[in-house]
């Protein structure tokens, strides 16, 4: 069986990034926490290290961009270009996960998606075609994560290549959540959309983060 790669996360010391390296160094997989700045992914690398008990690598964005065999990318939307430029040459020929979601604050609880249809196909686009985007975890609430509770949230993991894409059906998993494929890259903008109809629901109901979960029996995916 092959081994499984080394996770890194780009913008790892944030609320998202931080959450999904803990579930996903608890669950046994490897992660390098990323960082505009090396000493902060330090410390947020050894946090984690004396949590889960085994060392954790940690560097610049770049670093771990070029050490790591899977990209995840956890930074605001007003990042995304510039830090995706930076890693651009290193994520070539691998699978980058991007969580964006295409929030333009103050009017967060409005869908405002961007000109290239939705925030993971400015990613394709800022990437190019060696680099295999998916995108997901976008209707997760990080703060949830952060727990060893279950969420009840399915992962909608979206990408034009369906092998690339099951790797974040997998993540999903790995991180205790049903991670379910949801089609293209461009249906991308549904989920990315669907956010700040949660964030208004958050607000309007007064939910401590609410996430979707798609009824029906799945079997397994026969039509990817
Ligand atoms: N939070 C959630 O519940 C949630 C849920 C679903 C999706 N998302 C999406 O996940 C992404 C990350 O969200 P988050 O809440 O984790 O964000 P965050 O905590 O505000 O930021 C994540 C990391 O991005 C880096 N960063 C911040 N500003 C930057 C800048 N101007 N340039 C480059 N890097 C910068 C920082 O790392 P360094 O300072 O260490 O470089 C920071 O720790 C967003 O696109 C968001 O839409 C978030």
């Amino acid at each position: 069986m092959a081994a499984e790669p080394l996770i890194g996360m780009i913008g790892g010391t944030g609320k998202l990034g931080a959450a999904l390296a803990r579930r996903w160094a608890k669950s046994g997989l490897s992660v390098m926490i990323g960082s505009r700045d090396a000493a902060r992914a330090k410390e947020a690398a050894g946090a984690l290290a004396a949590e889960v008990g085994r060392s954790v690598a940690s560097g610049s964005n770049l670093q771990a961009a070029q050490a790591a065999q899977l990209l995840v990318v956890t930074v605001p939307y007003a990042a995304q270009a510039a830090t995706l430029v930076e890693i651009r040459a290193a994520a070539a020929g691998k699978v980058l996960i991007d969580t964006t979601v295409p929030l333009m604050p103050p009017k967060v609880m409005r869908v405002q998606l961007p000109a290239e249809g939705s925030a993971a196909q400015r990613a394709q686009q800022l990437l190019g075609a060696d680099v295999s985007v998916v995108s997901a975890f976008h209707n997760v609430a990080a703060h949830k994560l952060a727990t060893d509770e279950a969420v009840a949230c399915d992962v909608l993991v979206f990408g034009d290549d369906p092998v690339a894409r099951e790797r974040g059906v997998q993540l999903a998993r790995a991180a205790g959540l049903r991670g379910l494929h949801g089609g293209a890259l461009a249906n991308s903008a549904a989920a990315e959309a669907l956010t700040s109809v949660l964030i208004f629901i958050n607000k309007t109901y007064a939910v401590d983060g609410a996430g979707v979960a798609i009824t029906g029996a799945l079997r397994e995916p026969h039509a990817k």
